[in-house]
Order: structure tokens, then C-alpha cells, then sequence
């Protein structure tokens, strides 16, 4: 071999190295067991119908306008209709007050629900606790709530992060986990896949139920924010079931109407720092449909000096280095990341890949057919990508990655778990990732978010594990 060969073998070796040093972020190595995922049965104690006639169950909340001084409360009676009514005050008040709903029912080929109701409460004051009671006049099942700070640039505020729970002993593990977190969520932004009852014969309706009764130990002490997943679909033709989001409809409500959406899949809300835009994989998005309509018009709403954190919810990922579910967001990525680019959104969650992953930031917006421009660049006007689909449904985990890892991807692991999205100011944010094999207290992946707006200098550095 002469010297230029040398030459050329070094050369190549350092390209090498080079490139293993490029591609790409951390894929953990923490080994965890992978027994089987299995939904909880029916008989288990966190299904429990609570105890006395036409006790109010599945007791859920959810942001009620856009500003945050109203809250849905939803719960189901079984044996009969019952009270619409909610009895409410705030603490350190006897001043009772009640506000009025509206109850339904619905049919699922050959289940029937109990009655769903729901009720809206208004005109709320900031930053302050209510206690509120449902089933008046025969079992009253009595909760509370925090209503959240006056918007603000510089009020703090923590959410969690969960999605695709569904019902296992794993999803019960989840949690527990985030609600025994030191930092303490006050909502809980939801990725999609509430349920999985669709897993079921006919889609057994009756888990939805379950479900309901499983969470309601946080969602009726807290809002849950919703997005919508593949599983909230229902759509099963077969047994005459063509109305997609019929069980989800009818008992889960959303904020739409309120910021000018149409359909109760895509809609926005502000709490306290931040303004939330919830987008909906599952209905149509492309050009002149509903959806794009309402979110060209959304994103010139946004208000950074008085919310400077602009997050946006969807269920199918757009970054994604999973094999599982690979490029499924790429359409929706195709329309709609420039206006995410340009509006320099702080960050987006997403669901849908049983696992968890954290992108850099990074746009992929250049490519005009012609151009052949193609590949994700880093971009500090882009946002993170976060996929927290890893709330543990029976499904289990989705383990087979790409190799190699992709520049995009700045960590990923293969565990279930939750994440904290902590707001502090204006300019900062706190995020960590945990799974549900360490302690409460134990971050598997954490970042300080520098905001876009106010302090948009290189966060991802500051990121570790
Ligand atoms: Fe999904």
C-alpha cells in the first residue's frame, strides 16, 4: 500500500468518525424488563364503582373557554339521569353557587352508556381553589380544583404530559408516577389514545367506562386537556359503527367553539404563560379544509408578551426515529411546519410511538419538488419535538428504532413513563422526562427551554440526561 492509499485510509477513518460523531443524539441504554402489557381487570380496585345509588363516576375536568375562568366538569350517573347541576364556592366561602347542564346517552352496536353529563362553570376567579359537588339529591360526591393564574408573561405554570395511557398495570404505574412527581403538574396536557376499548370484541364500550373511573383520582381534581388519537376513532363499519369519535364525542368535551374552531378536535386555549394549540391527526388537514383554515387564522392570534410560550399538542408525530409509526405525521409535517417555523413555536408533544423520544431543533421546510432539498437542518426557529406516547397501553412498547440514530434526534429510550413541562418566566422553561422504573424524583431526560421569543438563543445544549 503506497503512501497515497495511506493518506486515504486516514482520511476516510476520520470522515468516520466524523460522521458516527453527526449522527445523530443519545439512544439510551437502560435496560428495562419487557414483560407483557396487560390491561388491568375488570374486577381491579382502581375501577371501582364508587359506593351508593346513581353515584356520579368518571368525574373529569377540562378548561372551559380560551382565558381559563371556566371549567367543563363531566361525570356519568348509572341507574338514572339524576341532577345536571353542580354545587360550587370557593374556599374560605359559604357562598354556595350552582351552575346547569345537560346530560346524553349514546349506543355503540350493542352497549349502551349511562347518562354523560356535562356542565360548564363560568366566570371563575384566578388563582384560586373551588370545591365543587356532583350528584345532588341522591349521592353527592363531593372534589376540587385550582383555577390557574391570570395570563401572564411571567406567571409560572407546570404541566405534565401523558399520552396513549390506556389501562394496564403499566398505565396505573404512569400514574402514580406523575401524580407522586416532586414537581407538581397542575394540568395534565394529554397526547391522545385515552382508552384503547377499540382493542376489544366490538370495541366494548364498557372500558371506556373503566377508563374513566381509573383516571378520575387526577381528572377530577385537575383539567385534562385533549387530543385526539387513532383510538378515539371508533370507527368499526362492520358492526354499523361509522361515526368516527362517537364514544369520545359524547363524553369528552373540549373549549372549541371558544377560539373559533368547528370541530371539537382542534381548538386552542391560554393557561397562565402559555398559549396551547391542539391539532388533530385524525381530521382532515390539508389545504382549504377546516382545519388549515382555523390554524392559518390561529397563529396571527398569538400573543407573546402576554403568553410567550406557544405549545402545540398533535398524536402522531412529526420527528420520529422509531420503526413504529414511522413518517405516519409526514403529511401533516409537509403543511403545516413552515407556519410553525416562522411563528417559532417553543414546543410540540406528541403521542402515538410507544416510547419516548426528544428531537433537536430542527426544520425540514426547504424542498420545492425541484430543489431536492430534503433533510432536517438545525434551526433555532424551529421547535423541540417531544413524543411521549409512552403512558403504557397494552399494545406495550415500541422497542425497534432506525439505525443510525438521525441527526434530529437528540434522545430517545424505550420506556414508559411522563414528562413535566415547568414554566418559570417568561424566558425559561424546565422539562424532564421519567420513567417508571426509577424513583418519583428521578429525571431520565431533562432540558432547560430557552423561549423563542424572549431569550432564543441555543437551548439544546443545555439539555442532558
Ligand atoms: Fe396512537
Amino acid at each position: 500500500m503506497g503512501r497515497g492509499s495511506d493518506l486515504c485510509l486516514i482520511l476516510v477513518m476520520i470522515l468516520n468518525s466524523l460522521m458516527m460523531f453527526c449522527n445523530g443524539g443519545i439512544t439510551s441504554e437502560f435496560v428495562r424488563k419487557l414483560d407483557k402489557t396487560i390491561d388491568m381487570p375488570l374486577n381491579s380496585d382502581v375501577f371501582r364503582v364508587p359506593p351508593g345509588y346513581n353515584a356520579p363516576q368518571q368525574v373529569h375536568l377540562t378548561q372551559g373557554d380560551v382565558e381559563g375562568k371556566a371549567v367543563i366538569v363531566s361525570w356519568v350517573t348509572q341507574e338514572s339521569k339524576g341532577s345536571n347541576t353542580v354545587l360550587y364556592w370557593k374556599e374560605n366561602s359559604t357562598k354556595k353557587l350552582k351552575a346547569h347542564g345537560k346530560s346524553n346517552t349514546y349506543k355503540f352496536y350493542n352497549y349502551t352508556s349511562g347518562h354523560i353529563h356535562h356542565c360548564t362553570i363560568r366566570n371563575l376567579e384566578y388563582h384560586t381553589k373551588y370545591y365543587y359537588v356532583v350528584g345532588l339529591g341522591q349521592t353527592e360526591r363531593k372534589f376540587w380544583f385550582y383555577t390557574p393564574p391570570q395570563i401572564g408573561p411571567d406567571v409560572a405554570y407546570t404541566f405534565g404530559l401523558i399520552g396513549d395511557l390506556g389501562q394496564s398495570f403499566d398505565s396505573n404505574i404512569t400514574l402514580t408516577h406523575y401524580e407522586r412527581n416532586p414537581i407538581k403538574g397542575q394540568t395534565v396536557l394529554f397526547l391522545g389514545d385515552l382508552s384503547y376499548a377499540d382493542t376489544y370484541p366490538n370495541h366494548d364500550n364498557t372500558r371506556w367506562d373503566t377508563w374513566g373511573r381509573f383516571v378520575e383520582r387526577s381528572t377530577a381534581y385537575q383539567p385534562w386537556i385533549w387530543t385526539t388519537g387513532n383510538h378515539e376513532l371508533d370507527f368499526a363499519p362492520k358492526i354499523g359503527e361509522t361515526k368516527p369519535f362517537k364514544p369520545f364525542t359524547h363524553r369528552y368535551r373540549t373549549p372549541y367553539r371558544a377560539s373559533g374552531s368547528t370541530e371539537p378536535f382542534w381548538y386552542s386555549i391560554k393557561r397562565g404563560p402559555a398559549h396551547i394549540i391542539v391539532l388533530a391527526s385524525y381530521s382532515a388537514y390539508g389545504k382549504y379544509t377546516p382545519q388549515y383554515t382555523w390554524l392559518e387564522e390561529e397563529f396571527p392570534k398569538v400573543n407573546r408578551t402576554e403568553t410567550p410560550w406557544l405549545i402545540v399538542l398533535m398524536h402522531s408525530p412529526w420527528y420520529n426515529s422509531y420503526d413504529y409509526h414511522y413518517m405516519e405525521g409526514e403529511t401533516m409535517r409537509v403543511m403545516y411546519e413552515p407556519w410553525f417555523v416562522k411563528n417559532k413555536v417553543d414546543v410540540v408533544f406528541a403521542g402515538h410511538v410507544h416510547a419516548y423520544e426528544r428531537s433537536e431543533r430542527v426544520s425540514n421546510i426547504a424542498y420545492n419538488v425541484v430543489n431536492g432539498v430534503c433533510s432536517p437542518v438545525k434551526d433555532q426557529s424551529a421547535p423541540v419535538y417531544i413524543t411521549v406516547g409512552d403512558g403504557g397501553n397494552l399494545e406495550g412498547l415500541a422497542t425497534k428504532m432506525t439505525e443510525p440514530q438521525p441527526e434530529y434526534s437528540a434522545f430517545r429510550e424505550a420506556s414508559f413513563g411522563h414528562a413535566i413541562f415547568s414554566i418559570r418566566n417568561r424566558t425559561h422553561a424546565y422539562y424532564g422526562w421519567h420513567r417508571n422504573q426509577d424513583g418519583y424524583s428521578v429525571k431520565g431526560d431533562t432540558m432547560w427551554f430557552y423561549n423563542r421569543i424572549w431569550h432564543p438563543t441555543v437551548d439544546s445544549t443545555s439539555s442532558g440526561s
